[in-house]
């Protein structure tokens, strides 16, 4: 979902914003642009529709010196992607050059005030009337660019993260954000703005996370200068980031997505690092003891998310019920939100989100806690906007996911809901303390038995090549490992482009199966689980009527094995536990399927990591 990158300081500001940029594609994105402001006060703006590269290539042999300036990938909701709507956009005297992440909801209102004030537009977009809407207000109230930029936003309904800088004005960098990301970087005499850490950590580790409704003015040779819209001063620490480079590197893999997936022991190793104790065997999550009463006068949990964290949650709702005998009920976000739900003082909400900036998680989580719920978030991304929304939570700590489809954030924010739910059924005492230490024990050795299912990647390669002529897919699964079934239909439509869809197993008599024959690949999902034998029956149904079978069964299964076509034999572990095994053998499958297929994995046509709008 689009991209920020401002630089002001002593160095050439070209090359660091078009690295930033390159640094944010995995965001998704249709044109790119950049503004630079040199020592003769040339603002110059070059943006082309695209990839970046094209925007390099437009920019050869222009005058691209200046050390300040703005650059911006663009993911269009206002005027399709084209050389005129990319943004940077200049204002009406070509004075002023800004970019914007988010959408203007009364664009049409103020477009129209100013076409009475003779302003004339060259896009379709709400960002060009935002500009041209500073530049009537610094004009109409003699202001500088900082307080404009402030006295504008007043006015403006929406969700924005800014940039925007002035000719003759080269020692002043301005910035915003309402409902958008975004990240200024403190470094050596010079500061850096980002819709995430990524194109600042290369030169420093120091950032300030904007609230909303704050301006930041970036001037030469002073400390960041900070103000709400309503010029109150306002004062934040830096904080440091941990990311490196090398978190950002896609580390000799083809794709981000394929080094992800063989991340992922390490990821849910640093996601229990200090919360699960292997000597002990024992779970210590601070973030729900120190709420412990909150979860035990819960007359309900409410998880909300979207995408693979819905999925996840999905888990959650299995494993809290199991282990703590709380209700839980499960709902996209962007249905959440706007169904008027009954919320009440007590409830807990659970919003899952691997970039913490998801436009309908991040309103539906403020819907809940306007009604009084306790907001206990999972998230991967630390300090994003919803991290910093809630009243508690616990960090995924996967490390950065740039892959558009989730992988490792999966894994973890199901540990992250198997340690939640291991603690408080412990604490309530609701699950047995031999079920407990039985759990946590395998929990303790679940990635040796991950890596275990990555030697059989090139098995899972060759099947994949069977299966790119498929127009459909179907994924079943039972208990934990339907919605299991739900994220490696995802994962493969997200990125193969193959139409797939995940069901119940036993849902297949109530309609799908009048779908399968020879033509249609059925993934099941069925490792040993409780409801084994009904998932042999399912099979055999398939089976009856020609469907072609692959199916991720436990080591040693006979049954399904001589009914499957393909067959994914992966470790025996805790039922509840299966689902950080089982979705590992679907991931591989839809990246080598897309893969085959000469798709953009790591970038999927329409598809951004971080939906920041509605
Ligand atoms: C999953 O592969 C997709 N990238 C998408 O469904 C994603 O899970 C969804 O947009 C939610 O994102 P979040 O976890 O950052 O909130
Ligand atoms: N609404 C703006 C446009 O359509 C910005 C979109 C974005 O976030 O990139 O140009």
């Amino acid at each position: 979902m689009c991209g920020i990158v401002g630089y002001i300081g002593y160095r050439e500001a070209y090359p660091i914003l078009i690295k930033g940029l390159k640094r944010l594609e995995y965001r998704g994105y249709d044109s790119a642009g950049v503004a630079l402001l040199n020592k003769d006060s040339n603002l110059s703006v070059y943006k082309s529709k695209g990839k970046v590269k094209n925007l390099e290539q437009y920019c050869e042999g222009k005058d691209i010196s200046g050390t300040i300036g703005i650059a911006h990938t663009r993911w269009a909701t206002h005027g399709e992607p084209n050389d005129v709507n990319a943004h940077p956009h200049y204002s009406q005297t070509e004075n002023i050059a800004l970019i914007h992440n988010g959408i203007i909801e009364n664009y049409l209102t103020i477009k129209k005030l100013l076409i009475k004030e003779g302003y004339s537009f060259k896009s379709e977009t709400d960002t060009e009337v935002l500009v041209q809407a500073i530049e009537y207000i610094k004009k109409r109230y003699n202001l500088s660019l900082f307080d404009a930029v402030k006295r504008t936003l007043r006015f403006v309904i929406g969700a924005y993260a800014i940039g925007v800088i002035e000719r003759n004005n080269p020692d002043v960098l301005v910035a915003a954000r309402k409902g958008s990301p975004l990240i200024v970087g403190v470094g050596e005499g010079e500061f850096f703005l980002g819709s995430d850490a990524t194109p600042i950590i290369e030169y420093t580790s120091e950032v300030i996370y904007l609230n909303d409704e704050e301006v930041v003015k970036l001037e030469r040779g002073h400390q960041p200068l900070i103000h709400t819209l309503k010029d109150i001063d306002v004062q934040h620490e830096t904080s440091k980031i941990m990311l490196t480079l090398e978190d950002i590197e896609k580390g000799g893999y083809p794709h981000f997505m394929l080094k992800e997936i063989f991340e992922q022991s390490k990821s849910l190793t640093m996601c229990m690092n200090g919360r699960l104790n292997t000597e002990l065997k024992e779970i210590k999550l601070s973030g729900v003891i120190n709420h412990i009463d909150k979860f035990k006068k819960a007359k309900r949990i409410l998880i909300t998310a979207c995408g693979t964290s819905w999925h996840a949650g999905l888990i959650g709702k299995y494993l809290i019920e199991e282990f703590c005998r709380i209700p839980v009920e499960v709902e996209v976000a962007s249905e959440f939100r706007y169904r008027n739900p009954v919320i009440n003082p007590g409830d807990i909400l659970i919003p899952i989100s691997q970039s913490g900036e998801t436009a309908d998680t991040l309103a539906a989580m403020d819907l809940a806690r306007e009604k009084g719920a306790f907001i206990y978030g999972v998230c991967n991304v630390v300090g994003s906007s919803i991290a910093r929304g809630t009243d508690s939570g616990t960090y995924t700590h996967a490390g950065p996911e740039i892959g558009v489809a989730s992988t490792k954030a999966f894994t973890t924010q199901v540990t992250v809901l198997i340690m939640m739910a291991l603690t408080i059924g412990r604490e309530l005492k609701t699950l047995s303390e031999q079920r407990y230490k039985k759990i946590v024990t395998e929990l303790t050795n679940i990635n040796s038995k991950i890596e275990e299912i990555f030697t059989l990647n090139q098995e899972i390669e060759t099947m994949a090549s069977v299966f790119t002529y498929a127009r459909n897919f179907m994924y079943l699964g039972r208990g934990y490992n339907y919605p299991v079934a739900l994220e490696g239909a995802l994962k493969l439509k997200e990125i193969s482009y193959i139409h797939a869809e995940g069901y119940p197993a036993a849902e297949m008599k109530h309609g799908p199966i009048a779908l399968i024959d020879e033509e249609m690949p059925v993934v099941v999902v069925t490792p040993k689980l409780r409801t084994y034998d009904k998932v042999v029956s399912n099979v055999q149904e398939i089976k009856a009527r020609k469907g072609k079978i692959i199916a991720i069964v436990t080591k040693g299964d006979v049954d399904i094995k001589k009914m499957a076509d393909f067959c994914i034999e992966i470790p025996d572990t805790e039922e509840c536990l299966t689902p950080l095994l089982t979705v590992i053998p679907l991931q591989l499958l839809s990246y080598y399927v897309a893969t085959k297929k000469g798709r953009n994995v790591d970038q999927p046509r329409n598809l951004a990591k971080s939906v920041t709008v509605e």
